[in-house]
C-alpha cells in the first residue's frame, strides 16, 4: 500500500434491495491504521457496507476501494488485505478451535509451518490457548467472538472489519474486545472499521461515521462530534403548548433537538440567564448537561438508540445462547 493511499475509499455508494434503499451515496475514506466507528441504528445500512466491502455484494453504483483495489474490479486482491468478523456468527461449531482457524488459513493459502505459527500467536493474543483443542461449540459467546478475531488474522490483513463484535456480549466480554481491537491498532498497526450499537464504545475511536438510513449524516472525531453542538446544552419542557411555539420561534438557531416534550437548545453561562429571566416560570424540568455523544447522534437522527437493548435481546433469541464468558 502506498503511503497516499488511505486503508479504505468508499466514493457515493449506493445500494437498493426492492423498495429499500440500503446505502444512498455513502462516501468517506478511512485513514491508515485508525479506528474508524460506524455507528447507527437497526437497518442503517452498516452491514450492508461491509458487504460490499468484503466483495459478498455489488454496489448499485459508487466505487470502494481496499488499500487501493477496487472491490468489484480486483476483488481478490481487495479481499485478501481484509481480516472479517461477520454480525452472525460463523465458526463451525463441530470443528476444534484450532481446526477451525486451520481451515481458514489453508483456504487462504498460509503455507506451514507458518501456518501453525500464526495459529498459536493468534490464540495467544485473545487469550485462547488453553481451548485450542476444544470444539468450538463449547465456547462462549464471547470466546467464540474472540476466536473470529484470531481467525480473521491468519493470513496477512492489513485492514479489520468487524461487524458488531460485541453485541448481545456482556460487559466485561465487551470491554476485552475492544482491548483486543485496540491492540491490533497500536501492536500490529492494523486499520479498523467497526460497527456498533453502543454509543459508548465509539468515545476512544479515532473517527466515527453516524449513519442512518442508508446515508451519511456525520463524520469526525468523537470530541469534535460533542462539541459541535455548543457549551452545553440547556433542555427543559415548555408548560404549555404557546409557551413551546413561542420558544421555538425565538431561538430557532439554538434548537437542537426537540423529543416528546422535551426541548434542548445549545446554550452558554450569558445565553442561559437570559433565558431564565424571559422563560424561566414558563418551563418544567430545566437542566444543563455538557454535551455528549448521545446528544449529538439525538440531534443528527431525531432520535436515541434507545433500542440497543432490545436489540441486543432480539439477538439472543436469534442466535441462541450468547452469554458471558466462561470462567477458568
Ligand atoms: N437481503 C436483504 N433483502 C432485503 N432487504 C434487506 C436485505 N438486507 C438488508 N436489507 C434492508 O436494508 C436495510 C439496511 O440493512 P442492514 O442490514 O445493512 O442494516 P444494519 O445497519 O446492519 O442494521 P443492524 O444494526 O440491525 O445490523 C434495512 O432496511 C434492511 O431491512
Ligand atoms: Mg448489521
Amino acid at each position: 500500500m502506498s503511503t497516499e493511499e488511505p486503508a479504505l475509499r468508499i466514493t457515493n455508494v449506493s445500494k437498493r434491495y426492492g423498495r429499500t434503499l440500503a446505502l444512498d451515496g455513502v462516501s468517506f475514506d478511512v485513514p491508515r491504521n485508525q479506528i474508524f466507528a460506524l455507528l447507527g441504528p437497526n437497518g442503517a445500512g452498516k452491514t450492508t457496507l461491509m458487504h460490499i466491502l468484503c466483495t459478498i455484494l455489488a454496489p448499485d453504483s459508487g466505487t470502494a476501494e481496499i488499500a487501493g483495489f477496487d472491490v468489484v474490479r480486483e476483488p481478490l486482491e481487495a479481499r485478501s488485505r481484509l481480516g472479517i468478523v461477520f454480525q452472525e456468527p460463523s465458526l463451525d461449531d463441530r470443528l476444534t478451535v484450532r481446526e477451525n482457524l486451520n481451515i481458514h488459513g489453508l483456504v487462504f493459502g498460509v503455507p506451514q509451518p507458518l501456518r501453525r505459527q500464526r495459529i498459536a500467536e493468534m490464540l495467544e493474543l485473545v487469550e485462547l490457548t488453553d481451548w485450542a483443542d476444544k470444539p468450538a461449540r463449547t465456547l462462549s459467546s464471547g470466546m467464540k467472538r474472540r476466536v473470529e478475531i484470531a481467525r480473521a488474522l491468519i493470513h496477512d490483513s492489513e485492514i479489520m472489519l468487524l461487524d458488531e463484535p460485541t453485541a448481545g456480549l456482556d460487559a466485561q466480554s465487551r470491554q476485552r474486545m475492544w482491548e483486543y481491537v485496540r491492540r491490533l491498532q497500536t501492536e500490529r498497526q492494523l486499520t479498523v472499521l467497526v460497527t456498533t450499537h453502543y454509543i459508548e464504545e465509539v468515545e476512544s475511536c479515532d473517527r466515527v461515521c453516524i449513519i442512518d438510513s442508508g446515508k451519511v449524516l456525520a463524520i469526525d472525531t468523537p470530541d469534535a462530534l460533542r462539541h459541535r453542538q455548543g457549551e452545553q446544552l440547556l433542555t427543559f419542557s415548555p408548560r404549555t403548548e404557546a409557551d413551546r411555539i413561542e420558544i421555538l420561534k425565538r431561538f430557532p438557531d439554538r434548537l437542537v433537538h426537540e423529543n416528546g416534550n422535551e426541548i434542548a437548545l445549545n446554550a452558554d453561562d450569558e445565553f442561559i440567564e437570559t433565558f431564565l429571566d424571559q422563560f424561566g416560570n414558563r418551563v418544567r424540568a430545566l437542566s444543563t448537561k455538557v454535551p455528549s455523544l448521545e446528544t449529538a447522534f439525538l440531534s443528527l437522527t431525531g432520535r436515541e438508540l434507545r433500542d440497543r437493548e432490545a436489540d441486543a435481546r432480539e439477538r439472543t433469541l436469534a442466535f441462541g445462547k450468547r452469554g458471558g464468558e466462561h470462567t477458568r
